[in-house]
């Protein structure tokens, strides 16, 4: 089967999740676009979107049609060329809606898993439940009217452990995307001892068609990705938890200010208490929990999001792509409180956050922002220069700054020791087009 014959008919399960959305959106247009190819016209493409929710199907119908109207804006000189005996598409919006026609002519939303029997490849982004991922793929394998193969996108789970219950015998991979797929160029490829040779070179090829960045990471618990957010999401909660007692102030200071000292001083996009509502405190939880057990001499966990997830609270993201509250409280996109757990309610940052950045300290004129940095010719010079200026100032917002770096850069290393990352680059290149952070844990900033 080629590769164009392997995409004719594809299934994505979980398509409405937030992964899911983005999984389907990508192979929807690559679908598409070889359906415009000459010779293909006659072909039939057909991508279902199986969910177990209607309502977030119907959601993902809609997220769908915004996108591929922002693809099709990006690409109209190519589409011009694909739809040229079209003398019916004149202007350039002629052109989008019809573009916007063809790739939702491919996707079929349904809540009927029995449409994946006749699939030659299975996307699967559903919850981080490694027994109904065996219970699906057992089931589909065993209707099939193809022998199809499998890419998971799970997180954490071992991938050789789903392939050995469900008896996929190298007919699997995790092509593991980051959030949101559409954005995030990494995609994390693990293969087992078995996988076919086959598989591994279509997903070669597909993602160079996505123009996505393959990084190898070995079958190990969370990969490499998380392997790195986990420990430092534990890193940033542990931190809050004994700033609060050092300084004796609430928690939630805390909180606020160990999200700005690893968005603003570390010059990442977000910071890790954003990230992990952003993720969502279940399913950084959840992760945690099918880490834990593989790891015999670390403890993989934080009691902090059982009491927000006790408490009710647990970020995510509506079907819309608008961020769910969790650690904090968000108003148009941006955070606008932080949870205090003891009284379990939000408070403004408009009450406390000037008491916590005089706490923190002036950060030195060098101070970097992460938008800006990313495109400039200079970044490494400029954010070796801030970091080294964070380094010679006394104040508390770049001691917990350097001490955050510094833990990052062990975890880093710690990932290579535990052969999960065969090098420091694929270390770093993960966390820059995973994460889009503006540099790679494994540095020497932090000397
Ligand atoms: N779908 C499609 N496009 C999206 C999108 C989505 N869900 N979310 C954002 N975008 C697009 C926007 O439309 C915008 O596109 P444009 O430049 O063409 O207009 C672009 O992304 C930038 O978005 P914004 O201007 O709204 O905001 P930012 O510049 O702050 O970027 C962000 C948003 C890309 C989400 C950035 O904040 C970021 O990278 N944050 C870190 C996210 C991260 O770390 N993800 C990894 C999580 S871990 C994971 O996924 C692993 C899993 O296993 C747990």
């Amino acid at each position: 089967m080629t590769y164009e014959e392997r995409l004719q008919n594809v299934s994505v399960l979980g398509a409405a999740g937030k992964m899911g959305s983005g999984i389907l959106l990508l192979t929807a247009v690559e679908m598409a676009d070889l359906s415009l190819q000459s010779g293909n016209k006659e072909k039939s493409f057909i991508l279902n979107a199986i969910d177990v929710s209607p309502a977030g199907l119907s959601g993902l119908m809609k997220y769908m049609r915004e996108q591929v109207r922002k693809v099709a804006e990006k690409k109209t000189v190519w589409l011009r060329k694909m739809y040229a005996d079209r003398d019916d598409l004149v202007e350039n919006y002629d052109i989008i809606d019809e573009y916007i026609f063809d790739v939702m002519n491919v996707v079929r939303p349904s809540t009927n898993m029995e449409v994946a029997y006749h699939s030659n490849l299975i996307f699967e982004a559903i919850l981080e439940n490694k027994d109904l991922k065996v219970k699906l793929f057992s089931q589909i394998t065993t209707n099939s009217t193809t022998e199809p193969w499998f890419f998971t996108n799970t997180s954490s789970v071992p991938i050789n452990i789903i392939e050995n219950e469900a008896g996929l015998d190298g007919r699997i991979l995790g092509f593991h995307f980051y959030n949101p797929p559409a954005v995030q160029r990494l995609v994390e490829l693990i293969t087992t001892v078995k996988t076919k040779e086959e598989v591994k070179a279509f997903a070669l090829e597909y993602a160079k068609k996505l123009k996505k960045v393959i990084v190898p990471s070995n079958d190990h618990a969370g990969f490499i990705g998380n392997g790195h957010f986990m420990r430092d999401a534990i890193h940033g909660m542990t931190e809050a938890e004994s700033l609060a007692d050092e300084k004796n102030i609430p928690l939630y200071k805390a909180i606020y200010m160990i999200n700005k000292v690893s968005q603003d001083y570390l010059v990442r996009p977000m910071g890790i208490f954003q990230l992990i509502d952003y993720v969502g405190i279940d399913v950084v939880s959840f992760i945690m929990s099918v880490m834990n057990p593989h790891h015999a001499d670390e403890k993989i966990s934080h009691k902090l999001l059982n009491k927000m997830l006790l408490q009710g609270v647990k970020g995510g993201q509506y079907s819309s792509g608008a961020q769910k509250d969790g650690f904090l409280k968000y108003k148009g996109g941006r955070p606008m409180a932080i949870w205090d757990t003891h009284k379990q309610e939000y408070v403004e940052l408009e009450k406390f956050a000037g008491e916590c950045d005089e706490m923190l300290g002036s950060m030195p004129d060098s101070a970097v922002a992460w938008k800006a940095i990313l495109r400039n010719k200079k970044k490494d010079e400029l954010i070796a220069a801030f970091i080294n200026d964070l380094k010679n100032i006394e104040d508390l917002g770049a001691k917990l700054a350097i001490k955050y770096g510094r833990r990052s850069k062990e975890i880093g290393e710690q990932l290579m020791k535990l052969h999960v990352a065969n090098n420091s680059d694929d270390v770093n290149t993960v966390m820059l087009t995973g994460f889009f952070h503006a540099y790679g844990p494994v540095n020497n900033y932090f000397d």
